[in-house]
């Protein structure tokens, strides 16, 4: 799917904004009050500069790692993003193919449109499931269950949503679920549909069903809960991100939830090294967030994330042409990457340090 018109991310995402119904297209594409997190996340990595080495002999590129001890062919997850059937028919499924295509994990949303079951048994990669925790301590354990029955390898648990960030896009655009679809992991409950209540939306649903006052507590019920590792996704301060591994996070993901949460939090390129720091290999650090570029993912390694989620790519890409599309974007960031480490000097992962950021 590489033709002129699409060689790289950023001509996935005009391309696909083409094509979306407006209040969909501000729904994926917004983030909150001013965008000021937004945009910063995908400029702060253009700005960080790669100091590169010469005469380095490179001759082939390996860019395979693990994650929780398991091998992916490339330190690019996808990550967990809401209602895939917005952007193609097969939805979720489509993009699970798409990282199992590409041996690389797939993190299944909460807010998904089709149910935990169908999308897990479809694909063979890494599966995670991402989870909010819901007012209902039994549905969420019983999410929980269902995602341990349906194969999943790990508990991702967004942390950064104790109230929904202000979207004015999807406030001004009435953002709903057109009729068909729900939110599917949870529709026999009852709790598939955007309540009708005052201010009605995704943002009543938030607050009608899932946790505000979210603690460490709830950390610790859910290791308590599941034998599945739990990574905790959406930290940007150090501490934060060291007292989760202390209390049994087996990752964390420096996340601002693609700038869709609390406008002006820190970029996440610029809060992934205070984090590494401070985490100091207590546990696996990932990190989101405006990564566009395969040497964005060579900056976020060399600031020490093992791996980078995706997050809106892939949805261009299943809005452009469903798993070819995803697959597509995918195979971008895997060549981009390899292209940026020969030129950089890298074969490996591994070999990939600080020093390509300031000699
Ligand atoms: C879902 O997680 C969203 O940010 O809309």
């Amino acid at each position: 799917m590489t033709t002129p018109e699409l060689l790289n991310v950023a001509d996935y995402g005009r391309a696909a904004n083409k094509v979306l119904q407006r209040d969909v297209f501000d729904y994926y594409e917004g983030g909150a009050l001013d965008e000021v997190t937004l945009k910063e996340n995908t400029a702060s990595w253009q700005r960080v500069n790669l100091y590169y080495r010469v005469m380095a002999g490179v001759r082939a590129m390996d860019v395979g790692t693990t994650v929780l001890r398991r091998p992916i062919s490339m330190p690019v997850m996808v990550a967990p993003t809401a209602f895939h059937k917005l952007a193609c028919p097969e939805g979720e499924v489509a993009a699970a193919r798409a990282a199992a295509r590409a041996h690389t994990a797939f993190c299944l949303s909460s807010l998904s449109t089709t149910a935990m079951e169908e999308v897990f048994t479809c694909a063979s990669s890494p599966k995670w499931f991402q989870l909010y925790i819901y007012k209902d301590r039994g549905l969420t354990r019983e999410l929980v269950a269902r995602a341990e029955a349906a194969g999943a390898e790990a508990i991702v648990l967004t942390v950064d949503a104790p109230g929904w960030g202000n979207r004015e896009r999807d406030a001004r655009n009435g953002f709903r679920l057109p009729p068909g679809l729900t939110v599917a992991n949870v529709a026999p409950v009852g709790k598939g549909d955007f309540p009708q209540v005052e201010g009605s939306g995704l943002a009543a649903y938030v607050r009608t069903y899932l946790e505000s006052a979210l603690s460490f507590d709830d950390l610790d019920w859910l290791c308590g809960t599941t034998e599945l590792p739990v990574i905790v996704k959406g930290v940007c301060r150090g501490d934060d991100a060291r007292r989760s591994a202390d209390r049994g996070a087996a990752a964390v993901v420096v996340s601002n939830h693609g700038g869709r949460q609390l406008d002006t939090a820190p970029a996440t390129c610029e809060a992934l090294p205070h984090v590494v720091d401070r985490v100091a290999g207590a546990c696996e650090v990932y990190v989101d967030g405006g990564i566009r570029r395969g040497s964005d993912v060579l900056k976020a390694v060399a600031m020490g994330a093992r791996a980078v989620l995706i997050g809106r790519p892939i949805l261009w890409g299943l809005v452009l042409a469903g798993e070819e599309g995803a697959s597509a974007v995918l195979e971008i960031l895997r060549r981009e990457l390899e292209e940026a480490m020969l030129l950089c000097g890298f074969s490996t992962l591994g070999e990939i340090d600080g020093s390509v950021l300031a000699p």
